[in-house]
């Protein structure tokens, strides 16, 4: 049996273990700490904001963002459809709608060209995501959202060290969500942070975090709060992380141009495309099929995959066809045809640091492997 290749991996070979034991020796294991104070401020730095806040999960990231500049239910807020499913449950959870538009071919991110037509005297703010590490074209989008009086939140939970016109992501609207969750590229098994540079929107978030207590004045609850703090455990875990973080971007960046070179060749693989002013982050690598040139679907090649003891994904399912959102997205005529077809033609193969190169060749060889035997099949029906 040929060994399990998964789509993702954790590396904690660093002062991870070290720094949590440190933690733990120290009893400082819960929601303060050297290690939470620390990563704040080295992330915030990082993403060029002032002030970063490091939350349990990029969805609580999200959900407290929206809270923070305080969407309430009737708003509309507008997302992107190809997503994860985080972006739009939290805008939910605020009671506010998420209207969804259509994403750009040439980044994958939300059209900037399409913002205008859906918006409403409903609309609030805008949630671009940096889509599988690809920053989207902030500019534009923070052009619209300033003309028509809006926010905006970045989603960066995927997009860890990338650019924008030569400034990192997290640092490019009102504020920014991050995840680091196990698959991302740092992490700590679950967590998040949110990243921005106004000082009484901070100031809010950390109250709405610690269950809306008073800053000056310890154990009194002016609002509700909520209990969304991460712990120094985790920070602990981050702080080693980020230690690392340039090292791992190095080796995942090294890892996809590979798959690039190796797969651009294969019939029916086209490449995720790459703006002139994107520095894309390397977190989960993507490719499309297209099954004629290709002479098998996604999903016949996923199988295939599985079937050699290699894990791969779909592309994320477009929002707007999901059970809790179709109802409404119907209602509203959406009709987003980019977004439709790269979700039913992406793959996402593995992509970890400690990928080995004969690991990635197994990968690339039974991909072309499939493609010549499909290929073959064809001429000689
Ligand atoms: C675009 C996007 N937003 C939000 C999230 C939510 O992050 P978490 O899983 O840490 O809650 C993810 C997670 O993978 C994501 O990919």
């Amino acid at each position: 049996m040929l060994s399990r290749i998964p789509v993702a991996s954790v590396d904690l070979s660093g002062n991870e273990e070290a720094y949590a034991v440190d933690a733990i020796r120290s009893t400082w294991i819960s929601s303060t700490g050297a290690y939470l104070n620390r990563f704040e401020r080295e992330f915030a730095d990082y993403c060029q904001s002032t002030t970063s806040l490091a939350v349990c999960n990029g969805t609580v990231a999200l959900h407290l963002a929206l809270m923070g500049l305080d969407v309430r239910p009737g708003d509309e807020v507008l997302v992107p459809s190809l997503t994860y499913v985080a972006t739009a449950n939290a805008v939910r959870y605020v009671g506010a709608e998420p209207v969804f538009i259509d994403v750009d071919p040439e980044t994958w991110c939300i059209d900037p060209d399409k913002l205008e037509a859906a918006i409403t005297r409903r609309t609030r703010g805008i949630i671009p995501v940096h889509l599988l590490g690809h920053p989207a074209d902030m500019d534009r989008i923070n052009r619209v959202a300033d003309v028509h009086g809006l926010w905006v939140i970045e989603d960066a939970a995927e997009a860890l060290g990338a650019k924008y016109k030569g400034q990192p992501v997290g640092s490019l609207s009102h504020c920014a969500t991050f995840s680091f969750f196990g698959n991302k590229v740092i992490t700590s098994g679950e967590g998040g942070a949110i990243t921005l540079s106004d000082e009484r929107l901070a100031t809010r978030l950390r109250a709405l975090r610690g269950q809306g207590m008073d800053p000056n004045r310890r154990y009194y609850f002016p609002i509700t709060g909520y209990n969304f703090r991460l712990t120094n455990l985790a920070c602990a875990i981050l702080c080693a992380q980020m230690e690392r973080k340039e090292a791992i971007l190095d080796q995942r960046r090294k890892l996809c141009e590979r798959y690039n070179q190796q797969l651009r060749s294969i019939p029916g693989i086209s490449l995720q495309p790459v703006a002139p002013w994107a520095e894309i982050s390397p977190w989960m690598y993507c490719c499309m099929i297209d099954p004629d040139a290709f002479g098998g679907t996604r999903d016949e090649l996923m199988q295939e995959l599985a079937e050699k003891n290699i894990e791969s994904r779909p592309m994320f399912i477009s929002l707007h066809t999901l059970p809790p959102f179709r109802e409404e997205s119907r209602k509203r005529n959406e009709h987003l045809p980019v977004t439709d077809r790269l979700s039913e033609s992406g793959i996402m193969l593995p992509t970890y640091n400690t990928l080995s190169e004969a690991d990635q060749d197994r990968v690339v060889g039974t991909i072309a492997e499939f493609q010549r035997q499909r290929g073959r099949q064809r001429r000689v029906a």
